[in-house]
Protein backbone atom coordinates (compact mmCIF):
# COMPACT_ATOMS: atom_id res chain seq x y z
CA UNK A 1 0.00 0.00 0.00
CA UNK A 2 1.19 3.57 -0.02
CA UNK A 3 0.00 5.92 2.39
CA UNK A 4 -0.15 9.09 0.19
CA UNK A 5 0.54 12.26 1.81
CA UNK A 6 0.72 10.81 5.63
CA UNK A 7 3.98 10.73 6.73
CA UNK A 8 5.01 9.02 9.82
CA UNK A 9 6.53 11.08 12.68
CA UNK A 10 7.04 8.97 15.56
CA UNK A 11 5.64 5.33 17.92
CA UNK A 12 2.49 5.85 19.70
CA UNK A 13 4.31 4.58 22.36
CA UNK A 14 7.24 6.99 22.47
CA UNK A 15 4.81 10.45 22.78
CA UNK A 16 2.64 9.39 26.55
CA UNK A 17 0.06 12.44 27.10
CA UNK A 18 1.51 15.38 28.67
CA UNK A 19 4.50 15.52 26.71
CA UNK A 20 6.29 16.72 23.40
CA UNK A 21 9.04 16.17 20.94
CA UNK A 22 10.81 17.47 18.24
CA UNK A 23 11.67 15.75 14.31
CA UNK A 24 11.90 16.66 11.22
CA UNK A 25 10.15 15.85 8.34
CA UNK A 26 12.06 16.78 4.76
CA UNK A 27 14.40 19.12 7.08
CA UNK A 28 11.72 21.11 8.50
CA UNK A 29 11.20 20.75 12.26
CA UNK A 30 7.76 19.78 14.03
CA UNK A 31 6.55 19.51 17.48
CA UNK A 32 4.45 16.32 17.86
CA UNK A 33 2.30 16.32 21.51
CA UNK A 34 -0.07 14.04 23.14
CA UNK A 35 -2.81 16.27 25.30
CA UNK A 36 -4.00 14.65 28.51
CA UNK A 37 -7.22 13.59 26.98
CA UNK A 38 -4.91 11.06 24.76
CA UNK A 39 -4.94 13.38 21.18
CA UNK A 40 -1.83 13.97 18.70
CA UNK A 41 -1.02 17.17 17.84
CA UNK A 42 1.87 17.82 15.18
CA UNK A 43 2.93 21.58 14.33
CA UNK A 44 5.62 23.65 13.30
CA UNK A 45 7.86 23.65 16.03
CA UNK A 46 8.28 27.30 16.17
CA UNK A 47 6.49 29.76 18.75
CA UNK A 48 5.27 32.96 16.80
CA UNK A 49 6.58 35.35 19.29
CA UNK A 50 10.49 34.81 19.09
CA UNK A 51 11.05 31.35 17.27
CA UNK A 52 11.78 29.28 20.30
CA UNK A 53 11.14 25.45 19.47
CA UNK A 54 7.75 24.26 20.87
CA UNK A 55 9.04 20.59 21.68
CA UNK A 56 11.26 22.52 24.61
CA UNK A 57 7.65 23.34 26.06
CA UNK A 58 5.44 22.08 28.55
CA UNK A 59 2.27 20.53 27.94
CA UNK A 60 0.07 21.83 30.79
CA UNK A 61 -3.92 19.59 30.24
CA UNK A 62 -4.86 20.54 26.86
CA UNK A 63 -2.55 23.57 26.34
CA UNK A 64 1.29 23.75 25.43
CA UNK A 65 3.04 26.53 26.86
CA UNK A 66 6.53 27.92 25.35
CA UNK A 67 9.72 27.60 27.40
CA UNK A 68 10.95 30.90 27.16
CA UNK A 69 7.99 33.50 27.56
CA UNK A 70 5.50 30.76 28.88
CA UNK A 71 2.80 31.82 26.13
CA UNK A 72 -0.16 29.04 26.28
CA UNK A 73 -1.33 27.72 22.79
CA UNK A 74 -4.56 25.75 22.79
CA UNK A 75 -5.08 22.15 20.50
CA UNK A 76 -6.19 24.52 17.12
CA UNK A 77 -2.46 26.25 17.48
CA UNK A 78 -4.01 29.55 18.77
CA UNK A 79 -2.35 31.30 21.65
CA UNK A 80 -4.52 31.70 24.63
CA UNK A 81 -2.77 33.31 27.27
CA UNK A 82 0.11 35.77 27.68
CA UNK A 83 1.57 35.62 30.80
CA UNK A 84 3.03 39.20 30.61
CA UNK A 85 -0.16 40.08 29.36
CA UNK A 86 -3.20 38.15 31.77
CA UNK A 87 -5.78 40.99 30.62
CA UNK A 88 -5.31 40.48 27.01
CA UNK A 89 -7.22 39.33 24.41
CA UNK A 90 -5.23 37.68 22.23
CA UNK A 91 -5.20 38.39 18.72
CA UNK A 92 -6.48 35.32 16.44
CA UNK A 93 -3.35 36.17 14.56
CA UNK A 94 -1.16 34.85 16.87
CA UNK A 95 -1.21 31.32 16.29
CA UNK A 96 1.06 28.09 15.51
CA UNK A 97 0.63 26.45 11.68
CA UNK A 98 -0.63 23.19 12.26
CA UNK A 99 -0.73 20.02 10.20
CA UNK A 100 -3.83 16.62 10.40
CA UNK A 101 -2.58 14.24 13.28
CA UNK A 102 -3.75 11.13 13.90
CA UNK A 103 -2.86 7.13 14.50
CA UNK A 104 -2.84 4.49 12.80
CA UNK A 105 -0.72 1.02 12.96
CA UNK A 106 0.87 1.89 16.60
CA UNK A 107 2.14 5.33 14.46
CA UNK A 108 1.59 8.88 14.39
CA UNK A 109 1.03 10.39 11.03
CA UNK A 110 1.09 13.89 10.04
CA UNK A 111 -0.06 15.57 6.83
CA UNK A 112 -1.74 18.75 5.17
CA UNK A 113 -5.00 19.85 7.44
CA UNK A 114 -8.06 18.16 5.26
CA UNK A 115 -6.18 15.46 4.27
CA UNK A 116 -8.39 12.21 3.47
CA UNK A 117 -8.12 10.19 6.23
CA UNK A 118 -9.27 7.20 4.38
CA UNK A 119 -5.98 7.32 2.64
CA UNK A 120 -4.81 5.52 5.91
CA UNK A 121 -7.75 2.68 6.02
CA UNK A 122 -5.39 -0.11 4.80
CA UNK A 123 -3.41 0.01 8.01
CA UNK A 124 -4.78 -1.53 11.27
CA UNK A 125 -6.08 0.43 13.93
CA UNK A 126 -3.85 -0.48 16.68
CA UNK A 127 -0.24 -2.33 16.88
CA UNK A 128 2.68 -3.13 19.45
CA UNK A 129 5.86 -0.83 19.03
CA UNK A 130 8.92 -2.50 18.01
CA UNK A 131 11.42 0.54 17.90
CA UNK A 132 12.36 3.26 15.73
CA UNK A 133 15.35 3.37 13.68
CA UNK A 134 17.62 6.22 12.45
CA UNK A 135 19.54 5.43 9.30
CA UNK A 136 22.06 7.62 6.97
CA UNK A 137 20.28 6.78 4.08
CA UNK A 138 17.25 7.66 1.88
CA UNK A 139 13.89 6.29 2.40
CA UNK A 140 14.41 4.13 -0.58
CA UNK A 141 17.59 3.18 0.29
CA UNK A 142 16.62 2.61 4.28
CA UNK A 143 13.68 0.15 3.25
CA UNK A 144 15.79 -1.48 0.50
CA UNK A 145 18.32 -2.75 3.36
CA UNK A 146 15.28 -3.91 5.37
CA UNK A 147 13.87 -6.08 2.43
CA UNK A 148 17.33 -7.50 1.75
CA UNK A 149 18.09 -8.53 5.29
CA UNK A 150 14.49 -9.00 6.55
CA UNK A 151 14.66 -10.85 10.18
CA UNK A 152 15.04 -14.41 10.43
CA UNK A 153 11.77 -16.66 9.64
CA UNK A 154 10.17 -13.48 7.70
CA UNK A 155 9.68 -12.27 4.47
CA UNK A 156 8.53 -9.12 2.55
CA UNK A 157 5.06 -9.79 1.01
CA UNK A 158 4.39 -5.89 0.07
CA UNK A 159 6.79 -3.02 -0.19
CA UNK A 160 6.09 0.64 -1.49
CA UNK A 161 8.15 3.81 -1.62
CA UNK A 162 7.20 4.37 1.53
CA UNK A 163 6.71 0.78 3.70
CA UNK A 164 7.41 -2.36 3.79
CA UNK A 165 5.47 -5.09 5.48
CA UNK A 166 7.12 -8.67 6.79
CA UNK A 167 5.23 -11.86 7.08
CA UNK A 168 6.54 -14.18 9.81
CA UNK A 169 4.95 -17.21 11.98
CA UNK A 170 1.72 -15.53 13.16
CA UNK A 171 3.54 -12.20 12.99
CA UNK A 172 2.63 -8.95 10.53
CA UNK A 173 5.85 -6.26 11.02
CA UNK A 174 5.17 -3.09 9.80
CA UNK A 175 7.84 -0.92 8.54
CA UNK A 176 7.26 2.84 7.54
CA UNK A 177 10.09 5.28 6.90
CA UNK A 178 9.82 8.93 7.97
CA UNK A 179 12.25 11.42 5.55
CA UNK A 180 14.05 13.50 7.98
CA UNK A 181 16.26 15.57 6.26
CA UNK A 182 18.49 14.55 3.03
CA UNK A 183 20.25 11.60 3.05
CA UNK A 184 18.33 10.46 6.89
CA UNK A 185 15.70 8.61 7.61
CA UNK A 186 13.71 7.29 10.70
CA UNK A 187 12.20 3.81 10.51
CA UNK A 188 9.12 3.15 12.51
CA UNK A 189 8.47 -0.74 13.59
CA UNK A 190 5.81 -1.78 14.71
CA UNK A 191 4.31 -5.70 15.09
CA UNK A 192 0.50 -6.93 14.97
CA UNK A 193 -0.61 -11.03 15.60
CA UNK A 194 2.07 -12.54 18.09
CA UNK A 195 3.07 -9.54 19.84
CA UNK A 196 4.90 -11.15 22.97
CA UNK A 197 7.45 -9.84 24.51
CA UNK A 198 9.61 -12.56 22.87
CA UNK A 199 8.56 -12.10 19.56
CA UNK A 200 9.29 -8.03 19.71
CA UNK A 201 12.63 -8.61 21.70
CA UNK A 202 14.05 -10.85 18.63
CA UNK A 203 12.62 -8.34 16.33
CA UNK A 204 14.65 -5.17 18.57
CA UNK A 205 17.58 -7.13 18.01
CA UNK A 206 17.47 -7.67 14.47
CA UNK A 207 16.82 -3.98 13.65
CA UNK A 208 19.44 -2.48 16.24
CA UNK A 209 21.95 -4.92 14.26
CA UNK A 210 20.77 -4.04 10.74
CA UNK A 211 21.74 -0.61 11.60
CA UNK A 212 25.03 -1.41 13.15
CA UNK A 213 26.12 -3.04 10.05
CA UNK A 214 24.96 -0.40 7.76
CA UNK A 215 26.93 2.07 9.97
CA UNK A 216 29.78 -0.13 9.29
CA UNK A 217 29.66 -0.50 6.17
CA UNK A 218 29.35 2.98 5.28
CA UNK A 219 32.41 3.49 7.31
CA UNK A 220 34.33 0.96 5.23
CA UNK A 221 33.31 3.13 2.43
CA UNK A 222 34.33 6.45 3.63
S1 LIG B 1 9.39 32.73 22.24
FE1 LIG B 1 7.66 31.59 22.82
S2 LIG B 1 6.71 32.81 24.33
FE2 LIG B 1 8.39 33.99 23.66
Amino acid sequence: MTTTSWIPVALSADIEAGTSAGTLVNGEERVVWRDDKGAVHVWEDRCPHRGMRMSFGFVRGDHIACLYHGWRYDTGGQCRYIPAHPDLEVPQTIKVPTFAATERAGIIWMAPEGTDMADLSGLSETAEPVRSLLLDLSANAALLAVTAAPPEGYRPVSSAPDTVTLQGNDVTVFIVAQPRDAGRTALHITVTGDTSAATRRALVLWATDLRNRLEAQAMEAA
